[in-house]
């Protein structure tokens, strides 16, 4: 199952509300909600308060990416905000086996992710562990960048290790991702589709749809 989640980061603020309840409707699986702490990345986004005031707007999957120094320290808060799926990234994390551990013992899954020059086997050790491995196809920090192409050779990497390993975890591409490249990225072996720019901007509902219909067209 190929799921969309658009990236509020690049909605509208002042109509939060409206612009998660047109990607919700239109069928977007999970909303990606990017934290920054203008520490792990220069840019600061939002955090707990907003979590919490958007979690009334829709029952869909709130994906939390922790682009945050030792984010550890805000899972419990993250939880108790609507937070369903913690991901936090390798490099920002000194114990990363405990924060993902904290993260499950919390109840919610755990995601690791990945900077476009961090390789992918440096989660060997713990793959295992996780719910999902998101490979970041920018640097962090910022919505509307330009996809970078050897992070779909990390992709198609990653995918296979886990067909050997047994296991489907999910794998999510995000940055950069649009109707010109995304079916590129689903056949490197992605399944969770970020994309911030190209749902809104328009109509997002429109360009919501228009991603499923590349989804369908790709399983089929
Ligand atoms: C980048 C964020 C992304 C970003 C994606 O730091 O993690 O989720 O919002 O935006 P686009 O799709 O515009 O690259
Ligand atoms: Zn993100």
């Amino acid at each position: 199952m190929i799921i969309l989640a658009p990236s509020i980061l690049s909605a509208d603020f002042g109509r939060l509300r409206e612009e998660i309840a047109a990607v919700a409707d239109a069928g977007a699986g999970y909303i990606h909600i990017d934290v920054m702490d203008g520490m792990f990345v220069p840019s600061i986004s939002f955090g707990m308060p907003v979590v919490k005031s958007i979690r009334p707007c829709t029952e869909k999957v709130f994906d939390v990416h922790m682009m945050v120094e030792e984010p550890g320290r805000y899972a419990q808060d993250m939880k108790a905000a609507g937070a369903d799926l913690l991901c936090v990234h390798q490099e920002a994390c000194r114990h990363l086996d405990r924060t993902v551990s904290l993260i499950h013992s919390l109840g919610m899954k755990a995601g690791v992710a990945l900077n476009p020059a961090t390789p992918v086997d440096v989660l060997d050790c713990i793959l295992e562990q996780l719910d999902m491995v998101l490979v970041m196809s920018v640097n962090p920090g910022f919505g509307g960048q330009k996809f970078i192409p050897y992070t779909l050779e990390k992709v198609r990497r990653l995918r296979s290790r886990l067909q050997s390993l047994g296991l489907s975890t999910d794998i999510q591409v995000d940055g950069g991702v649009g109707l010109g490249n995304v079916r590129q990225v689903l056949e490197a072996g992605a399944n969770i589709i970020v994309a911030g720019s190209a749902v809104f901007c328009g109509s997002p509902a429109d360009n919501t749809r228009a991603f499923l219909k590349e989804f369908e067209e790709f399983e089929r």
